[in-house]
């Protein structure tokens, strides 16, 4: 075991950098397993700092350093494999590198590396320092000027900004000249060399300005580029509409390609994308793919303002940009595609990942203040927490001080690094509202426990209402502060129709209370009858909300409540109580009919959204319940859930077979939320029909996967054979890889769908997986395809009492972990969740995170997840 451990980097340490890079002139002579950058650096003292100077530099080979065009000797720097120190400097001065490094062999994806034989970079966050010598820190903002060299067959040569100059060379080489007139951080840089194809259009802006607009893909996927394209014409004139912010260069550029650690990375001008966020067609793509491809889009695009023009001072600003921009692109994708649903799916989202993140060793708050590797900190609190407070903000000041205060934030900090409190600041000003309190959302992790208890007075017409709040204890933070919450509440009557009501005499349909005390008691006069409560409408804050109100209450929530999250809401907290009940041997077979019932007549409203009623028609899922049941037992929550299923399709057997029949696909394929919707329930009903153990539906599963014209169906028809298991999925397995073996994007789902297999021999065939010819280790993709699927969604297999499969996810850990740290630290938060669990299967999940712990060699990145999920040392915490 690592007997020390590196010592943590500090919010409270945060220095202004001692130099300054105002420009800089970089030098790529290409090649793939040799590669030389020259860098020349106009470097300035930062006032009156009088340290010497130290920049980051990391697995480079030193060739040469001059400073004024004089080389320094041996006694003038020092380079240690972590820093060029120079101890005595001029206060301005010329700084000029040579580095080389091996882009071949870097496997961890950060930096400069190969992928299908091309070039690509990956910077942020701390990656530039693998390209050459750099003060690599966020508040360093320069003003970049890059020269690409490279064999003729690296057709393209790419980077940020505006393209100055290209011409050929000797030896069959040839170069291109960038310039970015706008100064950013070095996390910013990109540069793409290679064979690729483009898919070209133009967008004019509010201005009038004309931009190109450019993806670039494998050759032969350009037509693949079109919906991402046209998302990106719709995010960009979305930010015009909804934030009045234009595009600032004159060319807009995307690249794809395969081999990527995360999702996409917005490059000034040159955003870099997984490819399978990026290509879509109807026949290898699915619905989910397009929906995210959209949002990503939009999140990478929505990063030129927030995140590029306004950036990070330090890394503990984080959400600074990520928060803010996934609120961004949630707004966005809501206009896209429809409020209701949008905020369902991101709610559905948080709760499966955040809140399992803040139940846990791993919680941190939306700002943390320490860490060993940032790498580790691009998590759903930082992402989608982060997200939910913007949303709050909005909620607490309103619509127009949200956006006096979004303007306010652009033109004070544009060209700057700054923090939370500056951003927070500038909502404080336009609102004339105090924030101290609110600021308490981004220091303190947990989620809090809102319980609301209302008492009608019928004889008054008044409705009281006591709300309290509670968080309970996260590493480091024993006790917890009052947060202000916003609780948006309406009344329905007994037949589910709105009821108005009266708050300090004011008549309303619907009101926010603020809760920012530990408890507030709010009476509510004018109602006229016994109200049903409709309270934490539209999710109005990331809170787990408990209240009193009764299965009756719920029901009639469930049937009419005009906030469509809060009907969805009651249904799946009715059918929560069942699946817990039931799993703790309290079946309520009543119960359970009634709700198959509820859910049937939910079906029949000829007026809901078909996308809608999808998401009505899903139980909670398996972690989403599990984190309701302490300690939970995966086992049990997976056969409750499973007999609610099949009840559910008994009883709803012959709607579900009509809708089935009823939404087949008539005409042409259309990507859009209507057409989505159609499809997304209609897989939802063969998805519950799969419980309904006749054997019939076993054909009807084989005939719709064999009918279907667009991936959604096939995979639709796929998962649906996967649940029912036996020759005919093994049938429709084979088929699948001989029609798609040459698509790799296709061929991760194939992996990710047998990842989900409930069966009981899940493991072995994942495991038998690993040595498949199409299985490539070195690809996150795949690698999480297989590997994460099996860990994140198919729990009844992943916590097998044998503790086999801990082993495997342990092992797959180690071995990423040899040349990609950074994807294999994400393979771990599956295990950090051990103390929730049975004592049986939590201490084996604790035991393969001690073995991981007393490996050799560990990095940094495993070692910190690891030991904070052991809760034995507390690096994140002061
Ligand atoms: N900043 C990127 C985004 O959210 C994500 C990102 C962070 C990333 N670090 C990365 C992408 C490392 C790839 C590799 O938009
Ligand atoms: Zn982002």
């Amino acid at each position: 075991m690592r007997t020390e451990s590196p010592p943590p980097i500090r919010l409270v340490d945060y220095r202004p950098p001692a130099f300054l890079v105002d420009e800089v002139y970089l030098t790529f002579e290409l090649k793939p397993s040799a590669t030389r950058v020259k860098a020349k650096l106009k470097v300035r003292r930062n006032g009156e700092h009088a340290e010497p100077l130290k920049f980051n530099g990391e697995r480079l080979t030193a060739i040469s350093v001059a400073i004024d065009g004089r080389a320094l000797t041996q006694g003038e720097h020092a380079i240690d494999g972590e820093f060029l120190t120079i101890p005595d400097t001029p206060d301005a001065f010329t700084l000029e590198t040579e580095v080389e490094i091996d882009p071949d062999a870097n496997k961890a994806l950060d930096g400069l590396y190969m992928s299908a034989g091309r070039f690509c970079t990956q910077c942020e966050a701390e990656g530039f320092r693998k390209i050459t010598f750099w003060p690599d820190r966020p508040d360093v903002l320069s003003r970049f000027t890059v020269r690409i060299e490279a064999d003729n067959s690296f057709a393209r040569l790419l980077a940020n900004g505006n393209l100055m100059e290209t011409g050929p060379l000797p030896g069959g080489r040839h170069f291109a000249v960038w310039n970015d007139p706008f100064p950013k951080p070095c996390y910013l840089f990109a540069l793409v060399a290679g064979e690729l194809d483009v898919l070209e259009d133009k967008l004019v802006t509010m201005s009038g300005r004309t931009i190109d607009l450019r993806i670039y893909v494998d050759p032969g996927m350009a037509p693949r580029a079109a919906y991402a394209m046209d998302a990106l014409k719709r995010s960009m004139k979305w930010d015009e509409d909804a934030f009045g912010r234009e595009y600032d260069l004159d060319l807009f550029m995307i690249v794809a390609v395969r081999d990527f650690n995360f999702g996409a990375m917005e490059n000034k001008g040159l955003n870099i994308f997984n490819s399978s966020l990026l290509l879509a067609d109807p026949a290898t793509a699915t619905d989910m793919d397009f929906e995210r491809i959209e949002s990503v889009v939009a999140h990478e695009y929505f990063h030129n303002w927030t995140g590029d023009r306004v950036t990070c001072r330090d890394w503990f600003q984080l959400c600074l940009k990520e928060g803010l921009t996934v609120f961004r692109d949630q707004s966005f994708s809501a206009d896209m595609r429809g409020h209701a649903v949008q905020r369902i799916k991101d709610v559905k989202a948080l709760r499966a990942r955040q809140f399992a993140e803040d139940q846990g060793p791993l919680a941190h708050p939306v700002r943390p203040t320490s860490y060993l590797k940032i790498d580790n900190f691009y998590t759903a609190t930082i992402y989608e927490k982060g997200a939910e407070v913007i949303r709050m903000l909005k909620t607490l000041i309103g619509p127009d001080a949200f956006r006096a205060g979004m303007d306010l934030y652009f033109e004070r900090w544009d060209g700057h690094a700054t923090t939370v409190e500056e951003f927070i600041r500038c909502f404080a000003e336009v609102s004339d509202k105090d924030l101290t309190a609110f600021f308490t959302w981004y220091e303190q992790a947990g989620t809090p426990n809102v319980t609301l208890s209302s008492r009608y007075d019928e004889a008054r017409g008044e409705l009281t209402l006591e709300l309290a709040q509670e968080t309970a204890p996260t590493p480091g933070q024993p006790t917890k502060r009052p947060l202000p919450i916003p609780v948006t509440i309406g009344l329905l009557d007994g037949d589910g129709r709105t009821q108005a009501f009266l708050r300090d005499g004011q008549a309303l349909d619907e009101t926010v209370i603020v809760l920012d005390g530990e408890r507030t008691t709010v009476t509510l006069t004018g109602v006229d009858e016994r109200p049903v409560v409709s309270a934490l409408r539209g999710f109005s804050a990331p809170v787990k909300l408990v209240s009193n109100a009764e299965a009756r209450d719920r029901y009639i929530l469930l049937a009419g409540d005009p906030d469509l999250f809060n009907r969805w809401e009651a249904g799946q907290e009715l059918a929560r109580a069942l699946i817990l009940g039931r799993a703790t041997g309290q079946a309520d077979e009543v119960g359970e009919e009634r709700y198959a019932e509820a859910v049937g007549r939910a079906l029949a409203d000829q007026a809901a959204d078909p996308a809608f009623k999808a998401l009505l028609l899903a139980l909670p899922s398996e972690p989403d319940l599990a984190l309701a049941m302490n300690p939970a037992d995966p086992a049990a929550i997976h056969d409750a859930r499973e007999a609610l299923r099949t009840r559910l399709a008994l009883h709803l057997s012959d709607e579900l077979k009509r809708l089935h029949s009823g939404l087949q696909e008539i005409g042409e394929f259309s990507p859009d939320a209507a057409g989505a919707g159609r499809r997304a329930l209609r897989n939802a009903a063969l998805e519950l029909m799969a419980a309904n153990p006749r054997s019939e539906i076993g054909e009807l599963a084989a005939g719709h996967y064999q009918a279907a014209a667009n991936m959604t169906d096939t995979m639709g028809g796929l998962l649906a054979l996967t649940l029912i298991g036996g020759e005919l999925y093994e049938k429709a397995l084979t088929d699948f890889y001989g029609r798609w073996k040459s698509e790799p994007l296709v061929i991760d789902k194939w992996f990710a769908a047998q990842a989900r297999d409930p069966d009981e021999g899940a493991l072995g065939r994942v495991m038998a997986l690993t040595a498949h010819p199409a299985f490539e280790a070195k690809n996150p993709n795949r690698l999480r395809a297989l590997v994460s699927t099996f860990a994140n969604f198919n729990p009844v297999r992943f916590h097998d009492p044998s503790g086999a499969s801990y082993r495997f996810l342990a092992d797959q850990i180690l071995a990423t972990d040899g040349f990609n740290p950074m994807t294999a630290a994400r393979l771990v938060e599956p295990l950090g969740g051990w103390r929730r669990y049975k004592p049986e299967l939590g201490a084996l999940m604790r035991a393969e995170l001690e073995r991981i712990l007393a490996a050799p060699g560990l990095s940094k990145n495993v070692f910190e997840l690891v030991s904070r999920a052991l809760g034995e040392k507390e690096p994140t915490q002061p």
